[in-house]
């Protein structure tokens, strides 16, 4: 396997994550005002290991007092490029009661990973609750279960691909730009 061809460059992600950065400021900053209750927690959950390097970039386009709070989620056992559904490693925190929760991930696919982390998150009953990922993945087929993101960076097709924190089997999360895997 080799990367086959950059499909979107480090200049464009940079510029992306920049704008969507911008807008989660500005929707949160919106609820706080919104809710007269300007001392209410923001929580940021990254979802390790993917969202590593777009959190790392992300949080320093948020200007606002927050809390990050990263959470392991594995898929289960299955090939190196396809989900077989979503397993949480770890503790999530408990205490996103009341707080303006936004999830951060690598990339939608089948839906399943964010769908769990959404769900047990939710149950806590925060004040808002919002996903933002890099990469919505198109699934032609419809995804394994729906999931509404308030922030995606780019919407792909249904291909695999790695770098800026994604891998293929572990691999490639470091390489700047994303690319298309090649046969
Ligand atoms: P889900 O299928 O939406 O549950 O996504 C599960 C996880 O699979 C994501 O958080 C990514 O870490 C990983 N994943 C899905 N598609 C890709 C891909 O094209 N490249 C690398 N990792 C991927
Ligand atoms: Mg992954």
């Amino acid at each position: 396997m080799k990367v086959a061809r950059t499909l979107i460059s480090r200049e464009q992600i940079a510029a992306r994550v920049g704008v969507l950065g911008g807008q989660i400021t500005i929707d949160l900053q919106g609820e706080l005002d919104r809710s007269g209750q300007t001392d209410a927690r923001i929580v940021m959950v990254p979802i390790l290991t993917g969202a590593l390097v777009l959190t790392a970039d992300l949080i320093r386009h948020i200007p606002l007092k927050m809390n990050i709070r990263p959470v392991v989620v594995s898929s289960y056992p299955g090939t190196a490029t396809s989900s077989q559904g979503a397993n949480i490693h770890g503790a999530v925190p408990t205490d996103l009661g009341g707080a303006h929760v936004i999830i951060v991930d690598d990339i939608l696919d089948s839906g399943r990973t964010l769908g769990l982390l959404k769900r047990v998150i939710a149950a806590q009953r925060p004040a808002s609750l919002r996903i933002a990922v890099l990469l919505r993945k198109n699934k032609p087929g419809g995804r394994d279960e729906h999931v509404e993101v308030e922030y995606a960076g780019f919407d792909i097709e249904d291909e695999f691909v790695i770098g800026y924190g994604l891998d293929y089997d572990g691999y490639f999360r470091n390489l700047p730009d994303i690319g298309a895997m090649g046969e």
